[in-house]
């Protein structure tokens, strides 16, 4: 009896730890399918763009900073190949379920239109 606790003890651990190296190998692995493929309804509109660097300045920039670079330590950069590489789906589901465990909040009360908005202003970066 005393064994078998031990083995499973030892299975939770691995099957915690393959968690935590997936979540912090890429956020967009664990998105479902059906919001990586949600189109953006505001691509290419770049009042939408605008409207974006607007609540980006009220909501993101106290960590992510002025031009999105990051601090260098734990808030990440929004000009990465990572986030590049996501889909705009990808990026709004993120954005709707936050990481809190690692400092970020969820944006789940904004607008749908306005999540969408700050995507198109971080698809408008160099
Ligand atoms: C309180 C600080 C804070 C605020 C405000 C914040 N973030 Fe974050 N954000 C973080 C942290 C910390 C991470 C890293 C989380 C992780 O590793 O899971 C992160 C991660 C991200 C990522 C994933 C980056 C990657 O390469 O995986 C995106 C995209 C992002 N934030 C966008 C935003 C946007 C857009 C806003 C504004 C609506 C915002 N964040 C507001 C702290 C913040």
């Amino acid at each position: 009896m005393k064994h078998l606790k031990g083995v499973l003890i030892a299975v939770n651990l691995t099957l915690g730890l393959g968690t935590a190296l997936a979540a912090a190998a890429s956020h967009w692995a664990a998105v479902p399918a059906r919001d990586h493929a949600r189109p953006n309804p505001l691509t290419g509109d770049s009042g939408a763009a605008l409207a974006g660097a607007l609540l980006y300045k009220n909501h993101c920039q106290q960590c992510h900073g002025a031009d999105a670079q990051g601090d260098g330590k734990k808030k990440p950069t929004l000009r990465s190949e990572g986030v590049r590489s996501a889909t705009d789906g990808d990026l709004e589901w993120f954005l709707r379920q936050g990481d809190l465990r690692h400092g970020m909040p969820s944006w789940s009360s904004l607008p749908l239109a306005q999540r969408w908005e700050i995507i198109d202003y971080l698809r408008s970066l160099p």
